[in-house]
């Protein structure tokens, strides 16, 4: 089904399912432990061995040898598959890393081997006893010191935009400001680890494995293992965490893949996570320069984002401009994007790409332009708002209310409370209040899927979509059940199944809306096909409590689908809307934070997020991401920082004692309220995405109220202590 003009009124507007508080339906399989994950899936009839990865200790050079002898003699091994085995080996085409294969190395902990044994055990004990040989060359580690010779991406990253004469206006503007922000890379820093188990039957394998794209894996998998695509099978029904590090093939995979290969046994391999934080992807950290200029009344004539990142050869740019050519309006603005080349792990999307790191800079620039004017920093944003795309004035947004989100979070968060910078004490607490605004675009994939309906009146949706902890398993039933008018408890979904149709996929908050248009599309095959069975016509057909009726006859759906049941199967493709109309998610994020005079410890004591995001599917999953990216926001503003070791080029701390995530004690209470929007612009659901609009801006929302509560202006992440005192 092509959507290319805005959704009319269709069975999903009932939202007698769709829409409501429904309960995860894959929740009582996760809390009771029966959900199997990529490294728990068993059948008894194989005898798994266990592979264990090691890791390069060098950043940048050249394999001369690799000594597998003992690890080979060790105790329960059953195999040694080393880099040079294999040879050089084709590289997916969505990594920028080589994952395996050949001498050469490009980043700290690329994968050089795995040792296959009976148990996990006797796999990581003998991995100790490989020795490899090598020429380290001098690599580049430190963006501070690359910037220099950073360049201007490739085009298709679109690095640069302009409008107007932004030198000019920012020259003569009587209010200014120019600052620089810095961001740290940062871990994804998932709780279920990279894993994967392996199985051959012939020339074709099975991967189980713990993915958020699964045809992009397989196509990369069987690039990189040089086999037919259709030989490869993709499971990946449940998955414990993603944020972007698990869009793309991982090593775990193609390590199970040899080692399952060469023992001819089926084999289990799950990324150590002390490997993790150097052996996949990171955000990449960035220096950003803001410069704002406005008239005395705030309004602003000027505004320019650059932004700094670095990569491996060929990668692309942390893309943290992108929303500062949306957000606020102004005739003169431009921005740019520099790409340093870099020799750490590679650099790649995490949770909002872009924006997360954009508007960490972008919101606190806003904050001190706004106390530059005098001026209230709610009020500053609402002056500045637009309602066209800034750069194209003939692209309007297809639906944008971030004043209303603006408005409503001050009314609802005690805006009116907030102090002078410094001058609010609760004993050793200087209290402060921050907000700041929340964007991310709203992106579409295509998006297909099977709908089966059965004799027993049970509706069946297949497709290869994941659930990363999101709760599509949820939305999908409730959209099913919807279209086909039946309680979600007659939908069974099955997910993450590389024979199921191609899904958008997990990522990019574009999965609840495209996923759930997909299923649209599919029930809308359906529906004719159940119609046209019965010689109803389809127009003035209602599919209601189980039955289908048209005039006065009513036909039980279990009855309609008959012995063989009846499949509807489509994709949702997407026109042109998103060119003619900027389509777009946005919010806003209020913070209160509380820090001791004495230690400059910050404490966050609430938080409130307001986000408008079109038709929201299920507000307790929704909120779920919200809250989640919430404390997410809180890690990127005080702890999160991966430490690059410049020297040797690699991070520090690659484990969870060092990268430190916020617990539960960081945490106070949180507030999300969604605006009741629909966008028929973005699907026949209307919905949009909001997973990643609830990271964007928390974090600059946390520094604005630190320096609300102390008068310190921190514009260096993440903002520790000693950054205070
Ligand atoms: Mo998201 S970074 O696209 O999983």
């Amino acid at each position: 089904m092509q959507f290319d003009k805005p959704a009319t009124t269709n069975p999903i507007d009932q939202l007698k399912v769709v829409g409501k508080p429904v309960h995860r339906i894959d929740g009582e399989l996760k809390t009771t432990g029966r959900a199997m994950y990529a490294y728990e899936w068993h059948d008894p009839g194989l005898r798994y061995a266990y592979g264990y990865p090691v890791g390069s200790a060098f950043a940048k050079g050249q394999i001369t040898s690799i000594d597998s002898a003992a690890a080979k003699k060790a105790p329960g091994v059953l195999g040694v598959v080393t880099t040079l085995d294999v040879g050089d080996l084709q590289k997916g085409k969505l990594n920028t890393a080589k994952l395996f294969g050949g001498s050469e190395i490009q980043h700290y902990h690329q994968a050089v081997a795995v040792v296959v044994a009976e148990t996990f055990e006797q796999a990581r004990a003998a991995a100790a006893l490989i020795r490899v040989d090598y020429v380290r060359e001098k690599g580049a580690f430190d963006l501070k010191a690359a910037m220099t010779n950073a360049e201007t991406p490739d085009p298709s990253t679109e690095p640069e935009s302009s409008a107007g004469d932004f030198r000019a206006a920012f020259a003569a503007a009587p209010v200014a400001i120019d600052a620089e922000y810095t961001t740290p890379d940062q871990s994804h820093a998932m709780m279920e680890p990279h894993a994967s188990i392996a199985a051959w039957n012939g020339d074709e394998v099975t991967v189980w494995t713990s993915s958020q794209m699964i045809d992009w894996w397989r196509s990369d998998l069987a690039i990189t293992l040089g086999m037919d695509k259709e030989k490869v099978h993709l499971m990946s029904p449940f998955i414990g965490g993603g944020f972007g590090g698990k869009l793309f093939l991982r090593v775990d995979a193609v390590l199970a893949a040899f080692a399952a290969k060469a023992i001819g046994r089926p084999v289990k391999v799950a990324l150590p996570r002390p490997m993790i934080s150097n052996n996949t992807t990171h955000r990449p950290a960035t220096v950003q320069r803001i410069r704002i200029g406005a008239e005395r009344d705030g309004k602003i004539t000027a505004i320019a984002h650059e932004s700094w990142s670095g990569d491996l050869r060929g990668g692309g740019p942390e893309t943290a401009v992108m929303q500062t050519r949306l957000l606020y309006a102004g005739e003169n603005r431009m921005t740019a994007m520099k790409l340093a080349t870099l020799d750490l792990p590679e650099g790649n999307a995490m949770r909002a790409p872009g924006e997360a790191p954009g508007l960490m800079a972008l919101e606190i620039a806003v904050d001190e332009m706004a106390e530059k004017l005098g001026m209230d920093p709610i009020e500053f944003r609402i002056k500045n708002d637009t309602q066209v795309d800034p750069e194209n004035p003939e692209r309007p947004f297809s639906h944008r209310d971030l004043i209303g989100c603006l408005k409503l979070g001050a009314e609802q968060f005690g805006w009116d409370q907030r102090a002078r910078p410094a001058t609010r004490r609760e004993g050793n607490w200087m209290i402060g209040m921050g907000v700041a605004a929340a964007f991310r675009n709203n992106l579409v994939m295509p998006s297909g899927a099977r709908v089966r309906l059965d004799q027993d009146g049970v509706v069946t949706v297949e497709t290869d979509m994941t659930d990363i902890g999101t709760g599509s398993y949820t939305i999908i039933a409730q959209t099913a059940a919807e279209m086909m008018g039946v309680g979600v408890d007659k939908v069974a979904v099955q997910l993450g199944d590389s024979r199921f149709p191609v899904s958008a996929g997990s990522g990019g908050q574009f999965g609840a809306n495209s996923a759930t248009s997909g299923v649209y599309a599919a029930c809308v095959k359906l529906r004719d096909a159940v119609a046209s069975k019965l010689g109803f016509n389809s127009a003035d057909v209602v599919f209601e409590n189980g039955e289908v009726r048209s005039g006065n006859r009513a036909v039980a759906l279990a009855e309609a689908a008959g012995h063989g049941g009846l499949v509807g199967e489509d994709t949702i493709e997407w026109g042109d809307l998103t060119e003619t109309h900027q389509q777009s998610t946005f919010g806003g994020h209020f913070v209160e934070v509380g820090v001791d005079i004495a230690t400059g410890e910050t404490r966050i004591r609430r938080m409130l997020a307001v986000c408008a995001a079109g038709r929201i599917l299920n507000p307790i999953t929704a909120r779920s991401q919200v809250i989640g990216a919430m404390t997410m926001g809180a890690g990127g503003a005080l702890s999160e920082e991966l430490a690059v070791d410049t020297r040797h080029g690699f991070f520090v701390n690659h484990d969870l004692a060092g990268y430190e995530v916020p617990v539960h004690a960081d945490i106070p209470r949180q507030q999300v309220i969604f605006m009741d929007e629909t966008d028929p612009y973005s699907s026949p659901m209307k919905a949009k995405g909001v997973g990643e609009l609830g990271l964007c801006g928390v974090s600059a929302a946390i520094a604005n109220a630190i320096y609300n509560a102390t008068g310190v202006r921190v514009r260096d992440y993440p903002i520790t202590l000693d950054k205070l005192i």
